[in-house]
C-alpha cells in the first residue's frame, strides 16, 4: 500500500513490469540503486524491500518527493529523496543499477510541461523527450558491469533507445514486454496517433517493454 499526494503517478502496468524485472536482478546492502522519475516510490520500496542497501529516488515534481518520503517513512525504508531534474544532482556519483519508468507518451506539441499530473506522461511529440537524455546521461554514472531498466511503450521507438545505448557501448536487450489497453490519455489521443502513423486504425492497445542495458 502506497501513499499518494494528489497529482503523483499511480504506479500501473508500466511500474509492475519494471518492478518484475528488477526482482531478477541481485540486490544486496551494498548495492547502489537509482529510481530516476520515482513518483511514488514504488520501485525504490521495491529495490529497498528487496534488499538493496542504498536506495535514492529522483523526482522533478515536489508532491512525488514527498510522496516517496511518506512511503519509505512508512515502509521503514532508508531511501534518499532528490526533488530535481533527472541525473543533475548525482552526476558525479555512481550506482550498480539505475531503474527508470519515464514520461513517454506522445504529446501534441514538443514543450515538456513544467507542471501538473501531464509531466507524468507526457514527453514530446514523439515520445522521447526524457528517453533520449536518459540514454545520453545515465549510462555516465553506471559503474562497469551496471544495469539500466528502462520502460517505455514501443509507440516512442525502441529501437532508437536500443541503438542509442549501443552507441554507448551497452550490451542492450528487450527484457520484458505486455501489451496493455490505452487509459484514457492515450485513447484521447487515438486520432493524433494514427494521423501520425504510430497506430492502426481501431487500435486500443499498446505494447510496453522493459529495456535492460548492461554497462
Ligand atoms: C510515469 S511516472 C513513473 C513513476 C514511478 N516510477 C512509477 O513507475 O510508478 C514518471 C515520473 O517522472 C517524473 N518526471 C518527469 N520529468 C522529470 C524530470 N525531468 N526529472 C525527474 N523526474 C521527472 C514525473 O514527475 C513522474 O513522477
Amino acid at each position: 500500500m502506497l501513499l499518494r499526494l494528489p497529482g503523483v503517478y499511480r504506479p500501473q502496468h508500466d511500474t509492475q513490469l519494471l518492478a518484475d524485472v528488477l526482482a531478477a536482478e541481485h540486490l544486496g546492502p551494498h548495492t547502489r540503486l537509482l529510481d530516476l522519475c520515482a513518483g511514488t516510490g514504488a520501485l525504490s520500496v521495491h529495490a529497498a524491500a528487496a534488499g538493496a542497501g542504498r536506495v535514492t529516488a529522483v523526482d522533478v515534481s515536489r508532491r512525488a518527493a514527498i510522496s516517496v518520503r511518506l512511503n519509505a517513512l512508512l515502509g521503514g525504508h532508508r531511501i534518499r529523496v532528490i526533488h530535481g531534474d533527472l541525473l543533475e544532482a548525482v552526476r558525479t556519483e555512481r550506482f550498480d543499477v539505475v531503474v527508470s519508468n519515464p514520461p513517454y507518451v506522445p504529446a501534441p506539441v514538443d514543450t515538456v510541461p513544467d507542471r501538473g499530473p501531464a509531466r507524468a506522461w507526457d514527453a514530446g511529440k514523439n515520445g522521447r523527450a526524457l528517453l533520449d537524455r536518459i540514454c545520453c546521461e545515465a549510462p555516465e554514472v553506471l559503474v562497469p558491469g551496471g544495469v539500466l531498466l528502462l520502460a517505455q511503450s514501443v509507440l516512442s521507438g525502441v529501437e532508437k533507445t536500443l541503438t542509442m545505448l549501443e552507441e554507448q557501448n551497452m550490451l542492450v536487450d528487450v527484457a520484458a514486454s505486455a501489451e496493455i489497453p490505452f487509459g484514457p490519455v492515450l485513447d484521447a489521443r487515438r486520432r493524433m496517433l494514427e494521423r501520425r502513423g504510430l497506430i492502426e486504425a481501431g487500435q486500443t492497445t499498446e505494447e510496453i517493454v522493459v529495456i535492460r542495458a548492461v554497462k
